[in-house]
């Protein structure tokens, strides 16, 4: 799944719901004025902009050309340079990073062993890893629908095929390169104003939605996957106002030597 293009469609929605776990990911990595922070799968660069606001020397490593317009577009004056990259392949010299962050990015790698040897290359020795990965609950769920309606017509195992969400997963990742990982769980709430409005900007316009949702349609899916999805927000995740209210929860990942 990390073989299209980010910059398709509009990214936008989602870094604007992913921002407060940016924050949260960013105060946690506790950055010194003039360190250097390497933000891995920057998007529009919720993480990069906040990291380079408490002076900090930054590197935004993204693989989409629209996207490293966007943040290259917000950066102005900051101390940030935008590189392409992806944790597999981090145009940086070893032992260059004082902190490594990933807000919902390392996740898409297609081969996270490889990723997570790439993320130690680059650390210094005292370097820290901090990253976000979802846990099971309504993202998951929802995605579910798609993915199941996807492998059906594919036959192929589409998604994710590592355990982001497992802590011991994620350290057999990273004890390899001698670092122990800690970690809590947090909240994050995603908003929107109904069920056809979440449709529209969290999946149809969404780069994944972009990806995958042709497949349904000439597989005559898109209705049924389209009203089930809906069906599941109403019925689960609406408020009295109408208003859609996703609560999601990730884990918050940090990784010392
Ligand atoms: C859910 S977005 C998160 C973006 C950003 N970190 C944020 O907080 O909004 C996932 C990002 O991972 C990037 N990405 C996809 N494959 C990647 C890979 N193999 N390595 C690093 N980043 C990747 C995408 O281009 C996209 O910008």
């Amino acid at each position: 799944m990390s073989d299209f293009d980010w910059g398709k469609g509009s990214y936008e929605p989602t870094a604007a719901d992913l921002l407060p776990a940016a924050r949260e990911l960013v105060a946690a990595a506790n950055i010194q004025p003039g360190e250097h922070v390497v933000d891995v799968g920057a998007g529009t660069g919720n993480v990069a902009l906040l990291a380079a606001d408490l002076g900090a020397r930054v590197t935004a490593v993204e693989p989409a050309a629209r996207l490293r317009e966007v943040i290259a577009e917000t950066a102005l004056d900051r101390d940030l340079t935008v590189v392409d990259g992806t944790a597999e392949s981090i145009p940086l010299a070893d032992a260059s990073a004082d902190v490594i962050l990933s807000n919902f990015a390392v996740i898409f790698t297609p081969d996270p062993a490889a990723a997570f040897t790439e993320l130690a290359r680059v650390a210094k020795p005292t370097a820290r890893i901090l990253l976000t990965t979802w846990q099971p609950g309504v993202l998951s769920q929802l995605v579910g629908v798609i993915l199941a309606a996807l492998r059906e017509i594919t036959g192929r195992n589409v998604g994710p095929q590592f355990t982001w969400h497992d802590p011991n997963a994620l350290a057999g990742l990273l004890t390899p390169h001698g670092f122990e990982l800690s970690g809590k769980t947090l909240a994050l709430d995603v908003v929107a104003p109904s069920a056809e409005a979440y449709w529209e900007t969290r999946i149809a316009t969404h780069p994944l939605g972009i990806a995958t949702l042709p497949l349904l349609e000439q597989a005559g899916r898109l209705e049924e996957v389209r009203n089930r999805v809906l069906t599941t927000i109403e019925e689960d995740w609406t408020i009295p106002t109408g208003e859609v209210r996703l609560k999601a929860h990730y884990l918050l990942a940090t990784a010392v030597r």
